[in-house]
């Protein structure tokens, strides 16, 4: 197993050979952080409080960049608006600490193509299909096996630094999911993971990311568009200003989702977050 401690792992050294259809090139993504002018590091480790705790307080007390931190397991998991997330060894959760400098209106993009690297990832390494809920939640057959938690500083009107935080559910958890998600949450196995599953997954998801990234195709939400599970359906929009039912028709440029209320108007939703039935 190589999750046992910290220790700088090269991404080949567990990524199955010729795996990747179009070939694995490690040299290419090196090559792309350096065209970003940032690194390329990746730590494995056990178990953390949050990776994006470790990657915030790292993005303030050095200059590392490019930097992604893989965990087995988080005993304070935290989740968007505030709320906690479950994080067993039957998951993986990474943080990636980028200094992208881009303007903060592209904030949004950061978590846009995490949601894109995931489902890739997925379906590199499993037969099943993956959608996107917007904004931040990779789904499978109804259910939520992935969630995404961005954080930016933004600094003299640019982003300074993102840590971009994704947690997946490969496996069943032991005990079951807690009662208040378990209705709504799911793995991608549902009993365990296949033997050295996490390494391959988490190599395809290392990969995607930073391939993404730094190819400069972030800001394009055409994928992230032809995956969103929601065009078309009845949600509730659920904003600062409460909740509100409505259609979403759609996904705009700056991946805000379009919507239509009840009375024919049209909202562009860019925070918060929806809730649908199925
Ligand atoms: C959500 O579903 O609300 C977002 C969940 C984000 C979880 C990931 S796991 C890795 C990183 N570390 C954290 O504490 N949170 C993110």
């Amino acid at each position: 197993m190589l999750f046992t401690g910290a220790v700088c792992v090269p991404l080949s050294i567990f990524y199955e050979v010729n795996f990747m259809p179009n070939g694995f090139d490690e040299q290419k993504i090196r090559a792309y952080a350096e065209k970003f002018g940032c690194g390329y590091e990746i730590d494995v480790i056990a178990e953390t409080d949050s990776t994006n705790n470790v990657l915030k307080k790292l993005a303030v007390t050095t200059d590392k960049d490019g930097y992604l931190l893989i965990a087995r397991r988080q005993t304070a998991g935290r989740g968007r608006l505030g709320r906690s997330f479950f994080s067993p060894d039957s998951g993986v959760y990474m943080s990636l600490l980028i200094r992208p400098n881009t303007p903060p209106e592209q904030t949004l993009f950061f978590t846009t193509a995490a949601a894109v690297a995931v489902c890739r990832a997925i379906e590199r390494t499993t037969k099943l299909t993956a959608q996107i809920k917007w904004v931040n939640d990779v789904y499978i057959g109804g259910k939520k096996v992935c969630g995404i938690l961005c954080e930016s500083a933004i600094e003299h009107d640019k982003t300074a630094w993102t840590v971009v935080g994704i947690g997946v559910n490969l496996a069943h958890p032991k005990g079951g999911f807690p009662p208040e998600i378990a209705d709504k949450a799911a793995a991608l196995f549902e009993g365990e993971a296949p033997e050295g599953f996490e390494e391959k997954f988490s190599a395809a998801l290392a990969y995607e990311l930073f391939r993404l990234y730094f190819d400069g195709s972030f800001t394009d939400v055409n994928e992230y568009r032809s995956r969103s599970m929601l065009i078309g359906r009845e949600i509730t929009a659920v904003t600062a200003a409460g909740e509100r039912p409505c259609r979403a028709i759609g996904i705009d440029s700056a991946a805000a989702l379009i919507v239509e209320y009840p009375d024919g108007t049209r909202g562009y939703l860019n925070s918060g977050e929806v809730s649908v039935r199925f």
